[in-house]
């Protein structure tokens, strides 16, 4: 009786989540979440629709290998679904050593540690090495998880223009030579498709005493020899002290690995949050990415593929007079400038049967909204022939 004296009070956060424009916006064009039904390759099935999935990060076409696949099932059979437990505790199985050491080994690095998410691998690499008080200088179109780990390090956070030496000098040159200093770059960036420019990054990384930490998760399996990715395809591995990445694209599995000299990674696995209170990977994850690996060293057939679908695409959106933001790799992205005529480029593909994802500012730099799309070595010619019709539709609607 007592209690209708008090009325509840009004709960902010749950009306700042109800009133959340974003969502409503995305629940009204409803452009992502998008669930699959049927996949066979890069060939889908979307509300009984049969459509060419152009926007997968399995760039080597692994994830249906039937080694690969067998390797999975036969890991859960073996082990069970899961190891119920993070690695410090109860959750180390030998397919997770086993695993690090072959990684370590195809990267050249003494030691590695793998994660469940690449997103963990890469966010620590940077959260649990840099601290309060030091400097990270940081592209700044780094993946959002790097970002996330420079923030949880608490360390001072200075952005250089997107690839640019001359301005990443600058800046290096006004820093505190007695700071403690992170530089953070990805081998590939996965949005714009575009390489680093290791050498010239690095090389001032190395000259102002930086601890460099390159995010590879779109450069491995694509670039360098077997797909040992962007340090090695720029012969750097004797500068660049952490590369992580993840096991999600090429590797045609989830999770993540960080190579690295061996106390770098002991470091790591006594001082890293995410490592040690994170359950490891599953066993069926393990063994898809182990037998992956193998693959890449085994069939170049992919690798090359994968270059000439990419050659022979891009060939096709330039030809188009579609601005692919200067991509090299097979990350490709079509920038269209505005959210409507990405809306609107979006359906077009839909509509001739290609599945794409939009980009939109703030998840892009403003003015270039995209769409962003990849190619896989999956793609057959008639898919890339069917892929031009589409673009060639889609050009026609903006
Ligand atoms: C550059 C980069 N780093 C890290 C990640 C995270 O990897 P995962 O999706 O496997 O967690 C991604 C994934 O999109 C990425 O693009």
């Amino acid at each position: 009786m007592a209690l209708t004296f008090f009325k509840r009070s009004p709960k902010a956060i749950l009306q700042r989540s109800r009133d959340d424009y974003p969502t409503k916006m995305r629940l009204k064009y409803a452009p992502y979440y998008h669930a699959v039904e049927s996949q066979e390759g890069t060939s889908i099935k979307l509300d009984g629709r049969d459509l060419i999935m152009l926007s997968s990060n399995d760039y080597l076409g692994l994830s249906f290998h039937p080694d690969v696949i067998t390797a999975g099932q036969k890991a859960m059979a073996k082990w069970g679904t899961s190891p119920t437990g993070a690695r410090p505790s109860n959750g180390s199985r030998l397919y997770h050593t086993d695993l690090e050491q072959k990684l370590a080994t195809f990267l050249g690095r003494e030691a590695c540690h793998i994660h469940a998410a690449g997103y963990l691998s890469c966010l620590t690499s940077v959260a649990a090495f840099a601290q309060k008080g030091d400097m990270i200088l940081a592209d700044k179109n780094i993946h959002s998880c790097l970002l996330d780990g420079a923030r949880l390090s608490h360390a001072t956070v200075e952005r250089f223009s997107h690839n640019n030496p001359s301005d990443l000098r600058e800046i290096a040159e006004t820093v505190s030579s007695r700071q403690a200093k992170m530089l953070v770059i990805e081998g590939v960036y996965s949005m714009e498709g575009h390489i680093a420019r290791m050498p010239e990054l690095i090389g001032i990384g190395e000259e102002f005493g930086y601890f460099s930490v390159v995010d590879d998760a779109h450069g491995f399996g694509v670039l360098g020899n077997q797909g040992r990715g962007t340090v090695d395809h720029f012969g750097l591995n004797d500068q660049v002290d952490i590369i992580c990445g993840s096991m999600s694209k090429s590797l045609a599995s989830t999770g993540g690995f960080i190579a690295a000299s061996k106390d770098i990674i002991e470091y790591l696995r006594t001082n890293s949050r995410q490592t040690i209170f994170s359950a490891a990977v599953p066993p069926s994850q393990a063994a898809v990415a182990s037998a992956a690996l193998d693959v890449m060293q085994n069939e170049p057939e992919h690798h090359e593929r994968l270059w000439k679908n990419t050659r022979r695409y891009t060939a096709i959106l330039k030809s188009l007079g579609l601005d692919i933001w200067g991509s090299e790799t097979p990350a490709v992205p079509i920038v269209l400038g505005s959210r409507e005529a990405v809306y609107r480029f979006w359906q077009a593909l839909m509509e001739k049967g290609v599945f794409s994802v939009m980009s939109i500012a703030p998840a892009v730099p403003p003015g270039k909204d995209l769409i962003r799309t990849a190619i896989s070595a999956l793609h057959t010619d008639d898919q890339i022939d069917q892929i031009g019709d589409a673009m060639a539709y889609a050009v026609k609607k903006l």
